[in-house]
Parts: structure tokens; C-alpha cells; sequence
């Protein structure tokens, strides 16, 4: 699928002159590769816990295919719609500087891609190495489409470790036994929750434990000794995962595409939209081994409780010579769902490789709570308020729900200067002081809808607050930036104390992250500087708060000079 271009046309009779230029315009980028890639999005059969469903799938791939670069690289990736669903496709974590054309988010920096339609996105990767993903960002398509994508360091650069004798991506996910829009669908209609999954998967495979299964369980062969790169991705839709190998312990050395100081675990938690690499040594008895994953359960709510497993198999394993499967794979202990204390255990021990570049004096010092919500109803017993005492589920940060437009998505509706498609008042802090984390009182727990935005001037640096509600339950909400990478400065339980606090951040050598989860019940702190002009939505990553609201986008305003405004965009930009 993938042919590398690197060709001008040049014509007439300046063609030597052209030739010279064109080797010199080569020369400056050394080494940087155009990738060209066709994403065909349509429905395929796909067999899961017994039954054959119609699955969105892209190039009939599920999870779809893995996209492999180098820093420097550019991606152009042309997205053929098949499916009968409107579609966008998100490029999760690469910053797209001056160009929010290619992010992806649908009514947010682009209009849906429609059946039949299609749409290019061109981008380039510019100082990142390590681990993201790419997934559909358009209603609940992302839980089948989605797929990883690895960047390598520059040619000739090294890992800041020794070079692993194999690299594994490790997709995480989540597997219902029936249409996953329907699911969507049925929940917006009822107001109440989406149904919980029916199954977690690897790679696609929810394993040894499930129905039907255990004959695809992802199995993946080492030779004993040899050291074994990890690059796990938690792209489930609303399942935050402890991750464990049995008698294996993980040395962490990247998270969202930056790299940390090495530390070894036995077990980590990682949220939806997270990744997390780390290096595996196959030091045991040669034989089989269960990978494992389940719920981090923070919230008081209904939740997949199944467990997915893959194999590690040592080659040499006594067993697996002559591919006989009797040999059991042996289980790795996995923390209790709702351990909390050990998922901010594996989170403090999270440090930035070198020194971070933090922004030390604060522009835009924002202050948001996230959490649930329930709107009232008039009549309780409608079938459209089937949520709590006849209520539906809500989300929001600082009281506001978020509402995508569905006239003009946000990014164009701003660059062409059309009015009443959002706002930009959005509150720096919520309208209303309370104990967010205590007991609230029930009028507090109905949001406003809206399409608000938070304007910033370019090279702004930004801290934000995340503080959890305990409205409905206190509960981890991965928080994700698009357009950005944060620094993760603190956190702590109960209410953010403005006064204490701050002085106990780590502003020396803090992780950099795209996504953070804030402590049930508790806040986490990011810094960032605001050096990437367009609009950028911000949200939980957990794929059933989303449509209820629990996003809001930054506004980035245009620096001085081309190198600091938004880049124009493509023709085939989708119109809505
Ligand atoms: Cu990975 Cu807006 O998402």
C-alpha cells in the first residue's frame, strides 16, 4: 500500500536547473520520507465472541493498519469513506503545528467526511518520537476503527536505551456483540449510560477467557534472554486498564510519545488515549505467559469486568516446539478494580526524561472542574429519561456541556469569520464555589448546554486545574489535549488548595503527556505553552462523556508573521 515520492515534475528547458534544485531541496531534508497511504473505511464480517458482525474496519483491518515513520517524516493519508457513517479520522497526539486541517475531531476542525465522500490528511511529524495511534473521531466509530502509530527516532538517532531486539504494539480495547453506533445511539435516545462492553481485547482478541476465542489469542514468541519493547496503547472507549505480564517485570521508559526516566513495575494503568512503552526482559523459565489486562474501575458505575489475555511465548519453551498447546500459560496477578492507591502509585513514579521545559510564570492560570451531570425532565417516565430518578446523563467542565455545532465545524466557521457557530466566553473558573469533591448539593448538578470556547493569545503559557466533581461519582477522567503536549506539574486528592499546592509541584522534571487522568475525587495540574495557533478540543477520553458534554476546545490566536498563523487549508476540505 505504502510507495515513498519524493519527485518534483520539472519541464522545459530549465529542466538541469530544476534537477539541481530539487537535489538540493532533497539534501535539506535529509532523510525525511513522504509516506502515502489509502484508508479505505468500510464494513467487513468480523467474528468475535461466536458471531459475525458487520465492522467498520479500515482496509478491512481490524485494528487497522499500523502507521510507521520516522520524526521528520510526513504522512499523506488519503481517507476513502465506504461505510454508511458519516466519518473523521484523528491522528491521536501528533501536535499538527499550524495545522489543525489535519487533526481530525468531527465539527471541531473539520466537517464529517460522508459516505462516499473522501479527504486527505497531510501532516508532518516535527520533533516526536515513540508511541500514538490514530482512531476515527466521529460518534462511537473508534471502537473498531483505530490502529497504531509508531515514529521512530530520526535516522541515526538512538533510543535513549539499548535497542530492543523486538518492538510489539500492544492495542488495547474494547469488543461489543453488536453494533457499537447502535449502542450510542440507544444511550443519546434513553439518556442513560451506554451498555458496558462485552469483551476487552489485545490487539483485537479478547483471549483465552471468552467465548469462541482462544483460538486467535495473540501470541507473541521471544527468545529467552533477549529484550522486548512494549508500545502499549490504551485505545478502548471507556475503560481506564491495569496492564500486567505474568513473572515479568515492565521497566517504563516512554509515555504519549516522550520519554521518562526508566523505572521497573510490576503492573500500570493506563487510561483511554494513553500509551505507555516499556522494556521486557524474558529472563524466566522458558514457557508461556499470560499478558493481562482489566478494568481500573474509579467510578460508582456499571463496567466491563472481563479480563483479556495474550500469550508471551519463549521459543524455546518445551511446550511450543512442537506446537502443542498443553503447556498452561501462567497468570499474572492483576490489582483489584477499584485499587486506586496502586494506579497513583504507578502515576507518581512518572518523571520526564531530561529537564522539562515548563513554563514558570503562569498567562492563563485556568481553574475546571469535570465531571457528570444530570438534566432534569419534565416528565420523569419519558422514555428519553431513563437516567437516574428519570433524569439524563450529563457531563461538563466549569457547568457547561458541550455541544458540537452542526452547521460549520468550529476551525472553519472561525477562519472564514462566520458568526453564531460558537462563543468564546467560556469560564476560566466555575460560575459557583462548592466542596467539588464533598457532598454537593443537588442544585448544583444540572449543566448548561453550550458551545463555548477559551480564547488565548499565541505563546500564552497555560496552567489548568482539573478538578473532579463528585457529582453522580467521583471518577479518573483521562483528559486530552489536541494540538498539544502538557506537562503533568500535580495532582493530589480532595479539593485543589490554591494557596498549598502549587508549591509542591514538580516543575524540574514533570511527564509530558497528551493525556492525563485526573485522581477520583481529586485534581491534576498542567502547564503548557500556547504555541500552536487554531482550535483545539479538549475532552475526556472516555468515549461515553464525550457526547454528554464533558469537552470544551481552546481557541489559539494567531501569533506575527506566517510561521505563527494557521496554515490555509486543504481543497478537499470537507464542507458540512
Ligand atoms: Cu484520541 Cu479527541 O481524541
Amino acid at each position: 500500500m505504502e510507495y515513498y515520492k519524493l519527485s518534483a515534475k520539472p519541464c522545459s528547458s530549465y529542466f538541469f536547473f530544476a534537477i539541481l534544485l530539487l537535489f538540493a531541496f532533497l539534501a535539506s531534508f535529509a532523510d525525511a520520507a513522504v509516506h502515502f497511504h489509502e484508508f479505505v473505511i468500510e464494513a467487513k464480517p468480523v467474528k468475535r465472541l461466536c458471531r459475525t458482525h458487520s465492522t467498520i474496519t479500515v482496509n478491512g483491518q481490524f485494528p487497522g493498519p499500523t502507521l510507521e515513520v520516522r520524526d521528520g517524516d510526513t504522512l499523506v493519508i488519503k481517507a476513502i469513506n465506504r461505510a454508511r457513517y458519516n466519518v473523521s479520522l484523528h491522528w491521536h497526539g501528533v501536535r499538527q503545528l499550524r495545522n489543525p486541517w489535519a487533526d481530525g475531531p468531527e465539527f471541531v476542525t473539520q466537517c464529517p467526511i460522508r459516505p462516499g465522500q473522501s479527504y486527505t490528511y497531510q501532516f508532518t511529524i516535527q520533533n516526536q518520537e515513540g508511541t500514538l495511534w490514530w482512531h476515527a473521531h466521529s460518534r462511537w466509530l473508534r471502537a473498531t476503527v483505530y490502529g497504531a502509530l509508531i515514529i521512530h527516532p530520526k535516522l541515526g538517532s538512538p533510543y535513549p536505551f539499548p535497542m530492543p531486539k523486538r518492538e510489539i504494539p500492544i492495542l488495547l480495547g474494547e469488543w461489543w456483540d453488536r453494533n457499537p453506533m447502535d449502542v450510542l445511539r440507544l444511550a443519546l435516545f434513553t439518556g442513560a449510560a451506554p451498555n458496558v462492553s462485552d469483551a476487552l481485547t489485545i490487539n483485537g482478541q479478547p483471549g483465552d477467557l471468552y467465548r469462541c476465542s482462544s483460538k486467535e489469542t495473540a501470541i507473541f514468541p521471544v527468545e529467552a534472554g533477549e529484550t522486548i519493547l512494549l508500545r502499549i496503547i490504551n485505545s478502548a472507549m471507556n475503560q481506564e486498564m491495569f496492564f500486567g505480564v505474568a513473572n515479568h517485570k515492565q521497566t517504563v521508559v516512554a509515555v504519549d510519545a516522550a520519554y521518562t526516566k526508566p523505572f521497573a513495575t510490576n503492573v500500570i494503568m493506563i487510561a483511554p488515549g494513553q500509551t505507555t512503552d516499556v522494556l521486557l526482559t524474558a529472563d524466566q523459565t522458558p514457557a508461556r505467559y499470560y499478558m493481562a489486562a482489566h478494568a481500573y474501575n474509579s467510578a460508582n458505575a456499571p463496567f466491563d469486568n472481563t479480563t483479556t489475555t495474550a500469550i508471551l511465548e519463549y521459543k524455546s519453551a518445551p511446550c511450543c516446539a512442537k506446537k502443542g498447546q498443553s503447556l498452561k500459560p501462567i497468570f499474572p496477578q492483576l490489582p483489584g478494580f477499584n485499587d486506586t492507591a496502586t494506579a497513583t502509585a504507578f502515576a507518581s513514579q512518572l518523571r520526564s526524561l531530561s529537564k522539562a521545559k515548563v513554563p514558570l510564570e503562569i498567562d492563563e492560570s485556568l481553574f475546571f472542574t469535570v465531571g457528570l451531570g444530570l438534566i432534569n425532565c419534565t416528565n420523569r417516565n419519558s422514555p428519553r429519561c431513563q437516567g437516574p430518578n428519570g433524569t439524563r446523563f450529563a457531563a461538563s467542565i466549569n457547568n457547561v456541556s458541550f455541544v458540537l455545532p452542526r452547521r460549520n465545524s468550529l476551525m472553519q466557521a472561525y477562519y472564514q469569520g462566520q458568526p453564531g457557530i460558537f462563543t468564546t466566553d467560556f469560564p476560566p473558573f466555575p460560575p459557583v464555589q462548592f466542596d467539588y469533591s464533598g457532598n454537593v448539593p443537588r442544585g448544583l448538578w444540572q449543566p448548561v448546554k453550550a458551545t463555548k470556547l477559551f480564547k488565548m493569545k499565541y505563546r500564552s503559557k497555560v496552567q489548568i486545574v482539573f478538578q473532579d466533581t463528585s457529582i453522580v461519582t467521583t471518577e479518573n477522567h483521562p483528559m486530552h489535549l489536541h494540538g498539544y503536549q502538557f506537562y503533568v506539574v500535580g495532582s493530589g486528592f480532595g479539593n485543589f488548595d490554591p494557596k498549598n499546592d502549587p508549591a509542591k509541584f514538580n516543575l524540574i522534571d514533570p511527564p509530558e503527556r497528551n493525556t492525563i487522568g485526573t485522581p477520583p475525587g481529586g485534581w491534576v495540574a498542567i502547564r503548557f505553552e500556547a504555541d500552536n495557533p487554531g482550535i483545539w478540543l479538549l475532552h475526556c477520553h472516555i468515549d461515553s462523556h464525550l457526547p454528554w458534554g464533558l469537552a470544551t476546545a481552546l481557541l489559539v490566536e494567531n501569533g506575527v508573521g506566517k510561521l505563527q498563523t494557521v496554515q490555509p487549508p486543504p481543497l478537499d476540505l470537507p464542507r458540512c
